[in-house]
């Protein structure tokens, strides 16, 4: 059983047949060439943190590949009063035919997909965010890429700045789909926030011991970076946190001045929610170079490919 958990669950060739796969499905969006891919299926989403980008996509691309998306909040089923996370899957599995799951641990979304028998796909949890990452490479591959060229390809060599919170979710799924993708990738923000301990011994388990700069200097982390990355500095879960977070991160906000110290070319980009003030200014967020919203929209079409691409054949 395929799922996607983290994302060195495809390898480059999948990678890059899942871009081509989201390139084709966004340009003929709304045509029947586009198949239905998910008809008789349901799909349901197991979400115990909010979402904007995550759920609508999510929601709008089951339905465009011709199922039935079922949005379960964890409190209104037994998973939130203590009913196992196995027996979950064992259950739900009897039912619909794929999960698209955003949580806490890690470790629930792997033992969703062990004990299961459908596809399972990370919607975001507090250690990776890897729907995120497919999305925001294929982003930069449809500018980077010449027209109908290879898109994975395209990214090979580049290199992105993430700003910030260099311990959460974003960042380390950067790191990971940084090495996948063949780009290279420098970090910035405070020493307490550098990648952790936990994290590095996983990069190391996927093969990439560490494989990525981390220093405290923003301006040396956007030297030569195609791409300026920033996240919130206060992620799903850490609200108690967050005074604390704003007055250590403060250095590393994305201004307009240290984004003019990156490539004349790079983009700015933010998978959102932003808070304009703190991790990014406005002006930057206006900028003709940022591409957040093209990289929100993209969702929809990266995750329709991923979900084509593990979805089982029907069984009713
Ligand atoms: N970027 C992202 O995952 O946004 P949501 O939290 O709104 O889903
Ligand atoms: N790091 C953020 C990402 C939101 C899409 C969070 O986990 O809240």
């Amino acid at each position: 059983m395929k799922h996607f958990l983290k994302e060195t669950d495809f390898t480059p060739p999948e990678v890059s047949e899942i871009f081509a796969l989201a390139r084709d499905l966004k340009s003929k969006r709304g045509r029947p060439e586009c198949g239905r891919p998910l008809a008789q299926q349901t799909w349901a989403m197991i979400f115990s943190k909010s979402s904007t980008r995550t759920r609508v996509s999510f929601e709008v691309g089951i339905h465009e590949l011709g199922g039935n998306p079922l949005f379960l909040n964890k409190n209104d089923i037994q998973l939130g009063r203590g009913e196992s996370v196995e027996d979950t899957a064992r259950v739900l599995s009897r039912f619909v035919h794929g999960l698209v799951v955003r949580t806490y641990e890690q470790a629930e979304v792997e033992r969703l997909a062990a004990a299961g028998t459908i596809p399972v796909i990370n919607a975001l949890t507090d250690f990776l965010h890897p729907c995120q990452i497919y999305t925001d490479a294929f982003t930069m591959a449809e500018r980077w890429a010449a027209p109908g060229g290879d898109l994975l390809a395209s990214l090979k060599g580049r290199k992105i700045a993430f700003l910030g919170d260099t311990a959460c979710n974003m960042a380390n799924s950067w790191i990971l789909g940084a090495n996948l993708f063949g780009m290279k990738i420098s970090l910035a923000g405070p020493a307490a926030f550098a990648p952790t301990a936990e994290f590095q011994s996983f990069l190391a388990a996927e093969g990439y011991a560490g494989r990525y700069e981390f220093t405290t200097d923003p301006y040396q982390a956007v030297k030569d970076a195609d791409v300026v990355y920033t996240d919130v500095w206060v992620s799903m879960g850490k609200e108690e946190e967050k005074q604390e977070r704003l007055a250590i991160m403060s250095p590393y906000g994305v201004t307009a001045e240290l984004f003019a110290a990156a490539k004349p070319d790079a983009y700015f980009m933010h998978c959102l929610p932003a808070h304009p003030g703190e991790e990014v200014q406005q002006a930057v967020l206006d900028l003709p170079r940022s591409i957040i919203f093209d990289q929100a929209e993209n969702r929809l079409h990266v995750q329709k490919a991923i979900m084509a691409t593990l979805a089982l054949p029907s069984r009713n």
